[in-house]
């Protein structure tokens, strides 16, 4: 893949990935890109690829938008928390997880504590713009997507504020942010 030419060169890359010895777990907002961030981060650094929410599907044998509707987000929330304390197992991965995953507090403080969290950023533009490919978010059913957004992007805050790493993905290809978490771990390791 081709990565923006400030971006570490695929020497620095593999350093890097050798002194990585813990989770990769990237955290924010729905749309913000995080699963297709974090399978490319994946290949980059040679390391096994989990999307977390994934997971909880495959756990409950069930469509996220299915548990929602049936069981109900507190239900959703559970069945996230132990996933997610399941999959920060001491490996080297990177973990995509879902939005509202760190805002647990027993969640975040597992990945502050084990995985190294990167937080994805975006404007709430871009993040309408990505979430419109895919009609699977029940949280983004219950109102005007803008405002549900804007809404969760405040409140959430304060806890992805937590994560040591902060990148700021904006429009275009996600190769620049890419680049942006390699340099963003290698400042934090
Ligand atoms: C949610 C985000 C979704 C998924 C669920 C709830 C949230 O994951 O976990 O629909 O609360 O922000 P993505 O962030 O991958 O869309």
């Amino acid at each position: 893949m081709e990565l923006d030419e400030s971006a570490p060169t695929s020497a620095q890359i593999e350093a890097l990935a050798r002194r990585i010895d813990r989770p990769v777990v990237l955290v924010g907002m729905m749309g913000v890109g995080k699963s297709s961030v974090g399978r490319k981060l994946a290949t980059l650094l040679h390391l096994p690829f989990v999307d977390a929410d994934e997971e909880i599907e495959r756990a409950a044998q069930m469509p996220i938008p299915e548990m929602f509707e049936r069981f109900g987000e507190a239900h959703f929330r559970d069945g996230e928390r132990r996933v997610i304390a399941r999959l920060i197992d001491g490996e080297r991965k990177v973990i995509a997880t879902g939005g509202g995953a760190f805002v647990n507090p027993e969640t975040r403080a597992l990945i502050l504590d084990r995985a190294i969290a990167v937080w994805l950023d975006s404007d709430v533009e871009t993040l309408l713009e990505r979430v419109g490919r895919k009609d699977n978010r029940p949280l983004l059913k219950q109102g005007d997507p803008r405002e549900i957004l804007t809404r969760l992007r405040d409140e959430r805050r304060p806890a992805y504020e937590q994560a040591p790493i902060h990148v700021f993905s904006t429009r275009g290809p996600h190769s620049r942010t890419i680049g942006k978490v390699l340099k963003g771990i290698e400042a934090w390791l």
